[in-house]
């Protein structure tokens, strides 16, 4: 009986993992072993990178987790959001929802790139590390630990000013328009919910809630909490930033939701889904249930996390994650077309 047991404890492991992510289908050209061969250490680089930049400063973790949110809504995960204007136009960046991102989330990425491309060559896209960079933002900063599918190939070009405003909601938005748009997006409820419980780590600007203070404070608001945040911005304009978890502001954790139903969220996009029935009971779980709230949030990272990428041959794997390559000949495409060499002559 005994020796039956490690056996048994594997599977029960194993069809834990498998059961919580099979939810979720890998989207064709992704894998959870995309890299294997050609880059094994890809992760593990990764991840001891970031823990020395988060023994620094642990805040950056919500910089790069609010960086892929903002890669993979705009025209999908295909690391757009990281180039920088050309000739053609303003990029992504200079859109008003794009202005407060970190810049040292995208310095981040930058220094991932070289670690990575100094151990693999150009192998690894800048949207896989960004997808990457965010998963460890949320484990490192104290969150549930989950797997992300990877192959992802950067974009050629980045999205208009008008694309990048169309498809990032306002923090001033309601639930109705924070659900419809997310719905485009084939996000759930449950989804948005979820994915808003990132706001648990993090920080805003003044002017991104100052509207629910100044004329008239916002009912649902509550008051000492309103009071306080009238001290760090005493005007609409002020260029102050405040934390977006009031309770535990560096910790992922589901005290975003106590704080919702405490009436002290930041935003009106974050408080009105405790006042929106069809939002208020999910909102109320979470804050009662903590591993429901990892378990949807990562369900919603991972939908979110293949929203429109770009696989096998299309874009590119960028050299430079701030520019596309100067020609489009990368190093995937030379590894293919030798591989093809190599074919044709049997
Ligand atoms: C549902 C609609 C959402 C709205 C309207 C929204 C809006 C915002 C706004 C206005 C800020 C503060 C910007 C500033 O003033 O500096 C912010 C910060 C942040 N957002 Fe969201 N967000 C949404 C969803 C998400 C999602 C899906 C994620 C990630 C999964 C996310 C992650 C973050 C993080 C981590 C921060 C803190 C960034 C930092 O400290 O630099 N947000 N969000």
């Amino acid at each position: 009986m005994d020796s039956h047991l490690p056996l048994l404890v594997i599977v029960i492991i194993s069809s834990f993992v498998v059961g919580s992510i099979s939810i979720v289908p890998v989207a064709p050209g992704l894998s959870y072993s995309f890299y294997s061969s050609n880059c094994p250490k890809l992760e593990s680089i990764v991840t001891n990178h970031l823990k020395q930049v988060f023994k620094k400063d642990i805040t950056q973790s919500a910089g790069l987790l609010r960086l892929h949110f903002h890669d993979c809504f705009v025209q999908g995960c295909d690391g757009s959001v990281l180039l920088d204007g050309s000739a053609s136009g303003p990029s992504e960046q200079n859109a008003p929802p794009n202005l407060s991102l970190r810049k040292e989330a995208f310095n981040i990425i930058n220094d991932l790139r070289a670690l990575v491309q100094k151990e693999c060559g150009q192998v690894v896209s800048c949207a896989d590390l960004t997808a990457l960079a965010a998963r460890d933002s949320v484990i490192l900063a104290g969150g549930p630990k989950y797997n992300v599918p990877l192959g992802r190939r950067d974009s050629l070009n980045f999205a208009s000013r008008n694309v990048t405003l169309a498809n990032l909601p306002a923090p001033s938005s309601n639930t109705t328009t924070i659900l419809n748009s997310l719905s485009t997006k084939r996000l759930d409820p449950t989804d948005v919910v979820a994915l808003s419980g990132a706001h648990t780590i993090g920080r805003g600007h003044c002017t991104s809630f100052t509207s629910r203070l100044y004329p008239k404070q916002d009912g649902t608001m509550d008051s000492n909490f309103a009071k306080n945040l009238k001290v760090t911005c005493p005007t609409t304009n002020t260029d102050n930033t405040t934390n977006l978890d009031v309770r535990t502001p560096n910790v992922f954790d589901n005290k975003y939701y106590v704080d919702l139903v405490n009436r002290q969220g930041l935003f009106t996009s974050d408080q009105d889904l405790f006042t929106d029935s069809r939002t208020k009971g999910i909102v109320t779980s979470f804050a009662n249930n903590q591993s429901l709230f990892y378990e949807k949030f990562v369900i919603a990272m991972l939908k979110m996390g293949q929203l429109g990428v770009l696989t096998g041959k299309q874009g590119e794997i960028r050299a430079n994650c701030s520019a596309r390559n100067a020609n489009k000949v990368d190093l995937w495409s030379v590894v293919e077309e030798g591989a093809l060499q190599l074919l044709s002559q049997f």
